[in-house]
């Protein structure tokens, strides 16, 4: 039995909940089911009934309530879904619960989780809602967080650091290339290594060394991807300076920006690195958040 038929629902998921940046991600969401054949979920968690709130019709709105109202927003959905891809085949689903445990449990075993960066609440200001931020957090498949724009003709820009992460991002990345045919831009930033203490020992009058190994490890990381997608074009980049800036400054030209959830730094227990999370919540561009491949899947 292959992994398809044990799990018929793999698929796109997208979460909705009637904003506009929701359906930015369904459009989002409708063009990665096309590019990877595969069928689009989506999904609107619906909390009302675990607060024992009335969401049936009454005697005051009989064609109303709030069932009603949210299999609306997944009717909605769905038709911007079929108008941005009408080939790709679109299921709805209304599930009980709170939004990102629904999420989660949705994701489980599809390729690919795709969120809008904010919601119908929050206030001005957030960069990034509660549920994306908790999604991004725990989830063990990708999320792809629509934001910003695609800039068409743009180059898929992932940051490579030797962490497991950064290696599932690369190869995450080079797959996003080769479905679009974009150029990956492969992207490590390196500082002086007297700037990672407080006493700051004096900057070393030649860097070349540094800087040669940083070019090393660039291109030893991007090489078995490349081994692996040929057709793709790639271009390595080293920058001296910080990555989540480094990888928001690129993202103004790019189609993607892919991350992994957390890098070789933090503290275990912390979720999501400092360079996800600049990168989901400053990006011009979607952003692909790929987990760490060592976290268990369930079967
Ligand atoms: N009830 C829900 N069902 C399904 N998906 C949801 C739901 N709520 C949010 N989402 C998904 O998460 C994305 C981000 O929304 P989020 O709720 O995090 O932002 P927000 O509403 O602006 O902030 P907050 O909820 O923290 O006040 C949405 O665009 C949507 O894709
Ligand atoms: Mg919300």
């Amino acid at each position: 039995m292959d992994s398809n038929t044990e799990h018929p629902q793999r698929a796109v998921v997208v979460g909705v909940d009637g904003s506009a940046a929701a359906l930015a991600a369904v459009r989002l969401a409708a063009h990665e089911a096309a590019r990877r054949g595969l069928d689009l979920r989506i999904v609107h968690a619906f909390i009302w009934p675990l607060m024992h709130v009335d969401v049936g019709a009454s005697e005051a709105v009989p064609e109303g309530g709030l069932r009603h109202d949210a299999e609306r927003l997944l009717a909605e959905a769905a038709t911007a879904a079929s108008a941005t891809q009408p080939d790709v085949t679109v299921t709805t689903e209304l599930v009980t619960g709170a939004p990102a445990a629904v999420l989660l449990a949705a994701a489980r075993h599809a390729e690919l989780l795709v969120l809008g960066d904010r919601g119908l609440g929050g206030f001005t200001g957030l960069l990034l809602g509660s549920v994306a931020v908790q999604v991004t957090a725990h989830s063990t498949t990708p999320v792809l967080v629509a934001r910003g724009e695609e800039h068409a003709g743009g180059p898929i820009v992932v940051g490579v650091d030797d962490s497991p992460e950064g290696a599932a991002a690369i190869e995450a990345a080079f797959a996003a290339a080769e479905r679009r045919h974009a150029e990956l831009l492969a992207v490590r930033t390196w500082t002086y290594p007297a700037m990672a203490t407080l006493y700051t020992p004096p900057v070393p009058a030649d860097c070349t060394p540094v800087e040669d190994a940083e070019r090393h490890l660039l291109a030893e990381t991007v090489s078995t991807g490349a081994k692996l997608h040929t057709e793709v074009q790639v271009r390595e980049q080293l920058v001296c300076g910080r990555p989540g800036r480094t990888l928001v400054q690129l993202s103004e030209l790019a189609q993607l920006v892919v991350v992994g959830a957390r890098g070789r730094g933090g503290f275990a227990g912390l979720l999501l690195g400092s360079v996800s999370q600049q990168a989901l919540h400053h990006a011009a561009c979607p952003v692909l958040v790929v987990p760490d491949p060592r976290t268990e899947r369930t079967p």
